[in-house]
């Protein structure tokens, strides 16, 4: 790595090396590195698909067969945890990070072995029908859905088995934000790992962070709108470069 990026480590290793209750922030970069494509910047789903269609919730209800057939050829069930979300793990095991709130939904970061992880924007584990309330595991629907796209309510027959996903046009989980937002408010520090931090509410979270005297570190491949008011500003692979902070915080021990 660069001179100017190892002087950058150090200075995120020294901003979380006294932090207390500093907070992960993370979005669709940091699974990257697990298979699991990212939606904005270059390559990015959204760059070859349009959100509308896919992922907003008036389409679903007026054609369901849209995500499902989006979902049998994106779903990436057996990605695994890769260095960066283990990087948060060992972070939160030294006693420097608090919680992780994430705007993914596929849950590596529990799979990692992260203590506390709020997810802004649901999960992609379980499924919902929104006629009868019936959930199911995501697994049993995914087995439906490649029999006959898309799958029909196993409990009473419905067309709209939607996943607990937040998709465009769907409020967040109260409870979900409602802890983001009181961690934030306490945070010492925001690592912000894998986001291109351009859609609300939850790109709020940093920003609310940051007001109540916060510090942003940043990781992400590609520049974003919050790099000038960051303290640290990392560009690159945040398996590379989370793992690296670590080992500058581990040899300081
Ligand atoms: N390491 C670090 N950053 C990466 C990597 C990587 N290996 N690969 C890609 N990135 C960066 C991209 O450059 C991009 O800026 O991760 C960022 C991901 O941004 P988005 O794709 O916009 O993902 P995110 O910020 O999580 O999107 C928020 O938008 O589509 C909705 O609900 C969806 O939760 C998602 C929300
Ligand atoms: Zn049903």
């Amino acid at each position: 790595m660069s001179t100017a990026t190892d002087i950058a480590l150090d200075q995120a290793a020294a901003l979380l090396q006294p932090a207390r209750c500093a907070m992960a922030f993370t979005g669709a970069g940091i699974s990257v590195e697990s298979g699991i494509p990212h939606f904005r910047g270059e390559g990015g789903l959204w760059t070859k698909f349009d959100p509308y269609k896919v992922a907003h919730i008036d389409t679903f209800r007026k054609d369901p067969a849209q995500y499902w057939t989006y979902s049998l050829n994106h779903r990436r069930p057996d990605a695994q945890p890769n260095p960066a979300h283990r990087a948060l793990v060992d972070l939160e095991q030294r006693g420097h990070l608090r919680a992780v709130v994430t705007q993914n939904t596929d849950g590596l970061h529990q799979k990692a072995g992260s203590g506390e992880v709020i997810e802004l924007h649901g999960s992609s584990h379980a499924v919902v029908c929104l006629d009868c309330g019936a959930q199911f595991p995501r697994a049993d629907i995914d087995r439906l859905n490649r029999e006959h796209c898309p799958p029909s309510c196993p409990s009473c027959g419905g067309q709209f088995l939607k996943p607990t996903v937040v998709l465009f046009g769907e409020a967040l989980p109260e409870s979900a934000l409602r802890q983001a937002q009181t961690l934030a408010m306490a945070a010492d520090v925001v690592l912000i790992v894998g986001s291109s931090l351009q859609v609300y509410p939850a790109a709020g979270i940093p920003r609310l962070a940051q007001q109540h005297g916060a510090e942003l570190c940043i990781i992400n491949a590609e520049p974003t709108p919050f790099d000038d008011v960051a303290t640290v500003v990392i560009h690159g692979k945040a398996g590379e470069v989370l793992p690296a902070i670590i080992r500058r915080i581990a040899q300081d021990r």
